[in-house]
């Protein structure tokens, strides 16, 4: 379903009188960065996170920020206004506007900025108790994955072949090294550590999965950054994804076989747990 309302380069208008030029080198080039912010209790999660990401994408995009920290939580704020849910998501893009179609860059740019708000759709509570189920692909994609480019094909060719194979995730293989999935960033348990690849330009850093380390780090929860073999994830005992829409998700089956026992372990308990309390606390305002 579409929002009722959208930001568009300055007004907040229905979708349907939201319009863009077909020579937006977003349509014609995917030549555009975006943001997926969640709102809790009205409240924005991880703003200043967010906000800091957009700007390592514009500047790898080499693209000027258009709005200023102070501009985008304003039109973030509106957007949060027009909607009654008390949980929400906010996309958001920015591309590098209309011209004429030549690869480089045109001498004069207006970006586009697009916005909106939508109500938080949680994973269904069967998913959380059950698990689900991921495929191993090879990555296809580009050598800048830490820029959040709205030229998702890739990702969309691998996250279409997971879900016609009955697998809510692709989990993502490059040079023997697991990095992320599809639309989301990877934890796997070994030795009862709780390991995930290291940032770097083949993964999006994820801003959950640094409030997931940050919260392992805190309740004294073994964690490691490091590179991760993919003959590891058959020893795993635990597998699990994070994301701003999915939280953190126990994966149960890998490639048609069990993880683990098969059923979502104690560590994706713990910390999907400490999520939720820091969720809590945000909505209450006692954190950040
Ligand atoms: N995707 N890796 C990739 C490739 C992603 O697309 C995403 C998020 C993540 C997780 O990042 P975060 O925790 O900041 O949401 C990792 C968003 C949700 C999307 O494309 O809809």
């Amino acid at each position: 379903m579409y929002p009722s309302l959208v930001y568009l380069n300055g007004d907040f208008l229905p979708p349907e009188q939201a319009q863009v030029s077909a020579f937006d080198r977003g349509f014609v080039f995917a030549d555009g960065v975006y943001e997926v912010i969640p709102v809790y209790g009205r409240r924005l999660f991880r703003l200043p996170q967010h906000l800091t990401r957009l700007n390592n994408s514009l500047s790898g995009i080499r693209l000027a920020n258009p709005l200023s920290a102070q501009q985008w939580q304003a039109v973030c704020t509106r957007l949060i206004e027009a909607n009654s849910s008390e949980d929400q998501s906010i996309y958001l893009q920015v591309t590098r506007g209309p011209a004429p179609r030549d690869h480089a860059f045109p001498a004069e740019t207006t970006p586009t900025v697009f916005a909106y708000a939508q109500p938080l759709k949680y994973p269904a509570a069967e998913q959380l108790a059950n698990g689900v189920a991921a495929i191993t692909v090879p990555d296809i994609r580009w050598s800048r994955c830490d820029i959040k480019a709205i030229a998702l094909l890739p990702n969309v060719l691998l996250r279409q072949q997971a879900t016609e194979q009955g697998a809510a995730e692709a989990i993502l293989i490059r040079n023997g090294n697991m990095l992320e999935g599809s639309a989301s960033n990877i934890f796997l348990v070994v030795n009862a550590t709780l390991v995930t690849p290291p940032n770097g330009p083949y993964i999006l850093p994820g801003v959950t999965r640094d409030l997931i380390v940050e919260l392992a780090h805190a309740h004294g929860i073994a964690c490691e950054e490091r590179d991760v073999r993919q003959a590891e994830l058959a020893s795993a005992s635990e597998l699990m994804l994070s994301s701003s829409t999915k939280e953190l998700l126990p994966i149960t089956r890998l490639d048609g076989k069990a993880v683990g026992n098969g059923q979502p372990g104690p560590l994706h308990a713990r910390l999907h747990a400490l999520y939720q309390d820091y969720k809590r606390d945000f909505r209450a305002g006692k954190v950040d």
